[in-house]
């Protein structure tokens, strides 16, 4: 128990620090100086002074007596209503003649009979025929929104406290460091993975529909209920609302708004509606919204590789932020398009217009005055052998093939970097001079979802030779990733995915985007962490995840590093995720700060230690 605590004091920069300590007696009182454990995480702490260390040791008896551990302690809700302050564009009746002449609005009832109906382009027929390619065999326990009721104080109790095995103030390094009390905090979902309802109230499949879909075993996920939040958001809000969460990021499913996908296709008003009563909902209970317009859910038929895709987006776009950017201070367009278009690199230029499309519009037509961006992943690689030229050279063209080739264009006004465009066959050409000068600039802050970071190294061939061969396994980026150390040793705890509790190299992830890319500032749109077999406990004991505190609060302390040591200006940090959810096929992954009780009919969520543990780290570094 101490040990564990010690890791989440220090992790980053010295857990190892114990076992090097010659100070270390144990569990009773000593003097170490805990300033001195915050040192280069690579050489580890420095050594004090003996004196410091020093501790004198006396037995004695005495009068044996029980102290209370616990103590009942509430959380407190966000003040509400949310106070806007500003509107961030005009409200919708005095902009509604920017929007295409004449849309069709409707809401459209699927009849899986109707697909030989023809009844024209957008017909009930042609509506049967979207969903024609997708089927799932479970239903949804419910079909209407849940009022949201109070959340019973018995839930809103805080855990037991972290055990605090040496004095809180005593960590120094970082306890005198503060985020600025406009640091946006808080935490982030995504409509595909919590909403359900696939089918329900007119919307159209998208490209996730098809995880999920049968025939799928994959660990019984089935997309169609997720955590049936397009039926609970109320609650959902009100949950985090009663922890005390100033942001929820969430995003606007787009089928549901555009069921065709198409430029000039039908708009469904149960959508609308839904998402106005979404947003006004987070500001009746106190919290801010920031919107994704699609993490990753293009229409079926309109994927990047479309030529059509940017005018569909730009339509789909303009539905909704001529409706809500009154009251939205901050849009993503794309959520990670940076790893979503497999090989297909001639899709590139689809995503970067689209974007750019959007943010045009948005600032010069809208003239909104919140702030727009594009959300990337991105797991650094670092050199695997820093001493390699090729391991550095390695770990470079990864960043330039996840990073560069969509960040160069729009926060540089650059080229795709050479080492992608020297690809042989990568079917990518080069941005005329005009593309650029419209792309550079569309982005108004860096937004990554940086959850972890791994090696790199070259292929035993070499990169050259790898990069002139469409035939090599590696191609096109001809880099091999690793998390195991030169040393044997992996780089961090292991999730039950890819991702590594390995604070160590935060300040790396954050320090490349802002060096490489020069933004004004950086978002941390996503983290978290999922820890190994989560779902295989009992309920008492997923609700005790010491494992994913750890994780936010190192990650932390290590950003906070980055602020004030490394002149980083990141602005803030969004945990993934507030709920378990739906992670692409399955409900094992569990990223949450929530469980679902996904047996129980209601799919009823109960709160984890982690989302206590999250509200009061960024309650005792932002400044009030
Ligand atoms: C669709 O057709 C099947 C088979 O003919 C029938 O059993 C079902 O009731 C029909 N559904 C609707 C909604 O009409
Ligand atoms: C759905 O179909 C899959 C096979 O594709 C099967 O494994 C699963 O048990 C089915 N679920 C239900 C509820 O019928
Ligand atoms: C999308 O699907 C509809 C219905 O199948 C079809 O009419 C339309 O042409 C498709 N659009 C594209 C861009 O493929
Ligand atoms: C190469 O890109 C073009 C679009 O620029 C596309 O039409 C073509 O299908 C792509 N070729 C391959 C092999 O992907
Ligand atoms: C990109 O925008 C920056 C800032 O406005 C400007 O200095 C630079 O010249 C632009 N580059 C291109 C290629 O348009
Ligand atoms: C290209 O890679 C394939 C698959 O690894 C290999 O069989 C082939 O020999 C390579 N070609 C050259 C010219 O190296
Ligand atoms: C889910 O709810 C059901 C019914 O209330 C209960 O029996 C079950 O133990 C719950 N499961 C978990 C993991 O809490």
């Amino acid at each position: 128990m101490a040990m564990l605590y010690l890791l989440s004091l220090c992790a980053a920069a010295a857990s190892p620090a114990l076992a090097w300590s010659p100070g270390w007696n144990g569990w009773g009182s000593q003097s170490w100086d805990w300033n001195h454990h915050c040192s280069n995480p690579n050489t580890g702490p420095t050594t004090t002074s003996p004196a410091t260390c020093s501790a004198t040791r006396t037995t004695a008896y005495s009068q044996f007596s029980y102290t209370v551990l616990t103590t009942t302690r509430y959380a407190t809700a966000i003040p509400s209503p949310l106070q806007l302050t500003t509107t961030y564009a005009p409200p919708f009746s005095q902009v509604s003649s920017l929007l295409p002449p004449s849309p069709t609005y409707t809401t459209y009832s699927l009849d899986r009979n109707a697909t030989s109906v023809q009844d024209g382009r957008y017909g009930q027929g042609a509506y049967a025929r979207l969903w024609a390619p997708l089927s799932y065999n479970t239903s949804i326990p419910f079909t209407t929104t849940v009022s949201p009721t109070p959340v019973a104080s018995s839930e809103l109790v805080y855990p037991p406290a972290l055990y605090t095995a040496c004095p809180q103030q005593a960590d120094t390094c970082v306890d005198c460091y503060k985020l600025p009390k406009d640091f946006i905090w808080g935490v982030a979902g995504s409509a595909f993975q919590i909403e359900g309802g696939l089918t329900e109230d007119g919307r159209g499949p998208s490209q996730l529909d098809l995880f999920g879909s049968l025939p799928n075993t994959a660990d019984e996920a089935n997309a169609v209920v997720a955590d049936m939040n397009y039926w609970l958001y109320k609650q959902d809000i009100a949950r985090l609302a009663a922890v005390g969460m100033p942001y929820y990021s969430f995003s606007i499913s787009w089928t549901r708004v555009v069921p065709f996908g198409e430029a000039g296709s039908p708009i469904n008003t149960a959508a609308l509606e839904h998402y106005d009563d979404l947003i006004n909902t987070c500001i009746e209970y106190g919290i801010k919204p920031i919107v994704t317009l699609s993490h990753n859910d293009s229409p079926l038929n309109v994927t990047f590789q479309n030529p059509a895709f940017p005018d569909a987006f730009l339509y789909y776009a303009k539905h909704v932020m001529t409706r809500y950017s009154d009251r939205v201070s901050a849009w993503v367009t794309l959520n990670e398009p940076n790893i979503n278009f497999g090989s297909d690199y001639y899709a590139v230029p689809n995503i970067l217009l689209g974007h750019a499309k959007v943010y045009h519009w948005y600032k010069e037509t809208l003239k909104g005055t919140g702030q727009v961006t594009i959300k990337f992943a991105n797991n650094l690689a670092t050199p695997l052998d820093s001493s390699n030229p090729d391991d550095t050279r390695a770990a470079l063209r990864y960043q330039d093939y996840i990073l560069g080739i969509i960040g160069n264009p729009i926060f540089l006004g650059q080229q795709y970097p050479a080492e992608v465009l020297n690809t042989k066959g990568i079917n990518l050409t080069a941005l005329t001079d005009e593309e650029l000068s419209y792309i550079n600039g569309t982005s108004d802050f860096w937004s990554f979802d940086p959850y972890t970071a791994g090696f790199a190294t070259s292929p035993p061939n070499g990169i050259d030779a790898c990069a002139q061969n469409t035939s090599d396994p590696l191609w096109p980026t001809c880099v091999v990733n690793t998390n195991v150390q030169q040393d044997g040793w992996l780089n961090g705890q292991g999730s039950f995915a890819y991702a590594y509790l390995a604070p160590q190299y935060v300040r790396q992830q954050l320090g490349y985007v802002w060096n490489v890319f020069r933004p004004s500032g950086v978002l941390i749109a996503e983290y978290g962490f999922n820890p190994f077999m989560e779902n295989a406990k009992t309920l008492v004991a997923q609700q005790y995840d010491l494992e994913r505190t750890l994780y936010y609060e190192a990650f932390l302390r290590e950003t906070l590093k980055s602020i004030y040591e490394d002149g980083v200006n990141v602005i803030g940090a969004l945990a993934w995720s507030f709920v378990d959810n739906d992670e692409f096929t399955s409900y094992y992954q569990q990223y949450g700060l929530q469980h679902v009780n996904r047996t129980d009919g209601r799919l009823t969520r109960s709160y984890k230690r982690s989302i206590f543990d999250y509200v009061d780290l960024f309650h005792r570094y932002v400044e009030n």
